[in-house]
């Protein structure tokens, strides 16, 4: 098993994830490689404010779009690949489809 993140600590300019274990993160099955969620979720969170666009050009199993959907951001992907954007889209129904709580910050 992975060593678990701590979730005290401070974050500096190493940020540590733990890749490919969360069912999130289980979601991109057939790409060979996904970004953990949590790493995007930090991104999203750091350099963006709700309702903004975020922009994938190589968006692969389409972590960034799911994250972004989750938080509140819209989002444009785009890959090379039909396969990996059917993963995508998938992935992003499946966080749009879900009712909607509240909005993750
Ligand atoms: C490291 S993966 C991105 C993974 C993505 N962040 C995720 O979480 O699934 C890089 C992606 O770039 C795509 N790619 C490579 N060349 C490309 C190109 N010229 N235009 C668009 N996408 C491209 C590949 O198909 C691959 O899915």
């Amino acid at each position: 098993m992975a060593k678990p993140v701590k979730d005290k600590k401070i974050k500096g300019n190493i940020w540590e994830y733990v890749v490919g274990k969360k069912q999130e993160d289980q979601e991109a099955k057939g790409h060979p490689a996904p970004f953990p969620c949590e790493l995007v979720r930090d991104h999203i969170k750091s350099w963006t404010n709700q309702g903004d666009i975020v922009f994938d050009p190589m968006c692969g199993s389409g972590t960034v779009a799911r994250v972004a959907t989750e938080m509140g951001r819209q989002y444009i992907g785009t890959d090379i690949s039909h396969e990996y954007c059917e993963i995508a889209r998938k992935r992003v129904k499946l966080i749009a489809d879900a009712p909607a709580l509240f909005i993750v910050e």
